[in-house]
């Protein structure tokens, strides 16, 4: 394989000799896409030519309308930077379908399931792994699509090696190629992926999606899709594209909630904490007159690119949180990044209005959360210690065989490379010192979030009781607000990674909150409970 660090122009060149079959006239693309053409010929890729990645450029210039192809396929860019092609699909130690729930994970059973009451996450909720799975592992998971995909090779799937990108249809099978319903097909399942699902793990359908997923004419596909159909045709995860512009190779970020929450006026963002900030430029793009949206960062700067998915997202319908009524796949809500930190994420759920799901016993309107991973980051104490995602999960390594050096894009965790990350400013430690700290900081994190649990648990069991004893709706009301905050604050910490390192400061607080928030409705029902017993 080739490393970036060899390619001299000659044998760009050479490349370019070998793509021949070919041979439409490019000296006409400029003419009708500027600024692309143009900022591709002044860029560290004008040597890559248009039909690297496009074909079907003959008849495109014979007729505009018919669309050339749009080579979305990683490994096309891993034909010339080997080094960041290969590690960004290595895999790491960490097994498939590694369940949350178990008892050693971040959210055990049963309390986890009793919490989420009747929403679909306790269908199979897993512990996050390589990046090189993530489409795959949406795929199969039971709660997102009923169990139709399977993979081709039964669990065999499971021993494919890293180092390289799979294609999601070699390696899976839809089991209902006939019908495009999204229902469960295999008891235990849900179906409950939607048309902006797939907007976070792929890039494959960014041309033919508008701006925030919005009905446009021209876009084949709007959050509002279904996603049987957006998903059969997504192919690749994690595409070099969502960092990275392929015509003018500069940094930059795709993911159109992200962007959303850069640019619209917010009284209250997580990003006003980040020690580091980088500014963009957005610009309006795409060629089929409807509006899409690319944000170029001034530089590279992995905290907003890696913050194009490692955040807390709405990507669902849900509910009015005063009056009840459902909010649709039409509403932008449903694409739509808070981009607030635990401290904040209350008082903005509070303001936009908007809930994901009625708890199945309480009643209580409840928030699920995401993986607010930058969002606790910012403003930490690493945070301000000058280090960013890139610093401890994407450190520079050097080849072995040229020596030259290259960005590991291997996004795991630290410990694999302590050395070029945590021990670059930690001078005097050693790798068997900083694994001790992050394992006291994860054992006592858990701790914190068990304790809450516990509380929580006391406050279902008086719910249980006051419900039972008919204690009044006014009580119960106040009681369900407490249950709302007591959830938010406790289900953001089993739905984030690496906050026990990230930011346990943050965690302590918010889950400190939450466990009074559980005892103070705790106390409410049971205080009601016991009054309408003496009334007997
Ligand atoms: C006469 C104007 C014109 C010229 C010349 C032209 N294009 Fe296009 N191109 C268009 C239009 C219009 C579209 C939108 C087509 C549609 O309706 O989907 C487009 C779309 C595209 C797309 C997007 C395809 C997609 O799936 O969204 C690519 C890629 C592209 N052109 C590449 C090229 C390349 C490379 C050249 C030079 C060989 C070129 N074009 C020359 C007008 C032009
Ligand atoms: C290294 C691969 C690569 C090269 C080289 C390349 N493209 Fe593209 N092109 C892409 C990808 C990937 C997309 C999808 C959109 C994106 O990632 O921004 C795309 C999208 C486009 C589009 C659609 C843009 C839109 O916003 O709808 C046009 C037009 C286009 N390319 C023209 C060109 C022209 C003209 C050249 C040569 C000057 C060129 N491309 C060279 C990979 C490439
Ligand atoms: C035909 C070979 C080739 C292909 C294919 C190719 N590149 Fe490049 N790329 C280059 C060359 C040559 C350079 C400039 C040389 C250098 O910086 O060492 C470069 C530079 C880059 C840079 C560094 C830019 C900078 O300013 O430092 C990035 C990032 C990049 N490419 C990303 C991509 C992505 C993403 C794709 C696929 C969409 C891709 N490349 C496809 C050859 C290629
Ligand atoms: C999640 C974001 C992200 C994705 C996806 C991504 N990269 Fe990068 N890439 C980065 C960051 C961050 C850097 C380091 C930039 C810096 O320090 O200047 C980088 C640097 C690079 C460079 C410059 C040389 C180097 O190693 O520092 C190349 C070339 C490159 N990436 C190619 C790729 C290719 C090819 C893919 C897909 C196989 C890809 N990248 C996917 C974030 C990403
Ligand atoms: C396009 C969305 C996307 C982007 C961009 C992205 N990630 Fe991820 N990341 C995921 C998903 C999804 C998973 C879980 C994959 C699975 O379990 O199959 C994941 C998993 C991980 C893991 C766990 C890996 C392991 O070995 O267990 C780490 C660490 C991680 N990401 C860090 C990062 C960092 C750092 C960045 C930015 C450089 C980043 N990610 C960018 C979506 C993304
Ligand atoms: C100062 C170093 C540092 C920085 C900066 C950092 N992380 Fe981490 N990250 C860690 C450590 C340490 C862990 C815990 C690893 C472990 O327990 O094995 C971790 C864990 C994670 C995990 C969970 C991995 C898993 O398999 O459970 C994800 C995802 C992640 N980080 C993403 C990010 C993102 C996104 C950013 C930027 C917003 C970021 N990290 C910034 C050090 C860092
Ligand atoms: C960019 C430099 C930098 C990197 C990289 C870095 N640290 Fe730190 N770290 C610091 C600084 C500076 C402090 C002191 C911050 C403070 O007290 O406000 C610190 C503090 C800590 C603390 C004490 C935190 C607390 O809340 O008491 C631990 C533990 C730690 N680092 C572990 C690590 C580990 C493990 C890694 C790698 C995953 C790492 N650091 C990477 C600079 C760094």
């Amino acid at each position: 394989m080739r490393s970036r660090a060899w390619i001299t122009a000659a044998a760009v060149a050479g490349l370019f000799a070998s793509f021949g079959a070919e041979a439409a006239d490019l000296s006409r693309c400029a003419s009708c896409h500027n600024p692309i053409a143009s900022e591709h010929a002044g860029s560290a890729h004008k040597g890559v030519a248009c039909t690297t990645c496009h074909t079907g450029l003959d008849e495109h210039l014979k007729s505009a309308k018919t669309r050339p192809t749009v080579n979305m396929d990683p490994a096309k860019c891993g034909m010339c930077h080997a080094n960041q092609y290969a590690s960004l699909y290595k895999t790491s130690d960490r097994p498939a379908r590694q369940s949350k729930k178990a008892a050693s994970g971040p959210a055990p059973d049963p309390f986890f399931d009793r919490a989420l009451g009747g929403h679909g996450f306790t269908k199979e909720h897993d512990l996050p792994r390589a990046h090189t799975w993530m489409a795959i592992d949406q795929f199969l998971v039971d709660r997102a699509f009923g169990g139709r995909f399977e993979p081709k090779d039964g669990w065999l799937y499971t021993t494919l090696p890293g180092g390289k990108h799979y294609k999601v249809w070699d390696v899976l099978k839809d089991t209902h190629p006939e019908s495009n319903e999204h229902k469960p097909f295999k008891p235990g399942t849900a179906a409950a992926g939607n048309g902006v699902c797939w907007s976070c793990k792929s890039a494959d359908l960014m041309l033919d999606w508008a701006y925030m997923g919005d009905k446009a004419e021209g876009a084949k596909f709007s959050r509002a899709s279904n996603a049987v159909d957006s998903v059969r045709a997504v192919n690749h995860a994690l595409n070099c594209n969502f960092c990275h512009d392929p015509h003018n190779a500069k940094p930059r970020v795709i993911r159109d909630g992200l962007i959303d929450a850069l640019t619209r006026k917010n009284d209250v963002s997580a990003y006003d904490l980040a020690a580091r900030k980088t500014k963009l430029d957005v610009r309006d793009v795409g060629v089929r007159g409807f509006d899409r949206k690319i944000a170029y960062l001034e530089k590279p700067d992995a905290n907003l690119m890696c913050a194009q998915c490692h955040v807390e997202y709405i990507c669902n319908p849900g509910v009015d949180a005063k009056t009840g009524k459902p909010i649709g796949m039409d509403s932008r809500l449903t694409n739509h990044f808070p981009f607030v930190n635990a401290d904040q994420i209350e008082a903005y759920y509070e303001k936009i209005g908007y809930r994901d799901f009625k708890h199945s016993m309480t009643g209580a309107l409840l928030i699920k959360m995401q993986h607010p991973d930058a969002e606790t980051f910012f403003g930490s104490k690493h945070d301000k210690a000058g280090a960013t995602c890139q610093t401890c999960h994407m450190p520079k390594v050097k080849d072995e065989k040229t020596g030259k050096t290259y960005t590991l894009h291997w996004s795991t965790s630290p410990r694999h490379y302590m050395q070029e990350t945590c021990l670059t400013c930690h001078k005097d430690k050693t790798a068997e010192q900083m694994n001790a700290a992050i394992d006291a900081m994860h054992g006592y994190y858990d701790g914190k979030v068990r304790e809450t649990e516990s509380r929580m648990n006391d406050m279902f069991n008086a719910f249980e009781n006051a419900i039972a004893a008919g204690v009044d709706s006014k009580t119960l009301d106040e009681a369900r607000r407490l249950h709302a905050s007591a959830h938010v604050n406790w289900e953001y910490w089993t739905a984030v990674n690496g906050a026990w390192f990230h930011n346990p400061d943050m965690a302590v607080r918010s889950l400190a909150k939450a466990a009074k928030a559980a005892q103070d409705a705790a106390a409410l029902l049971q205080k009601a409970c016991a009054e309408k017993n003496a009334a007997r």
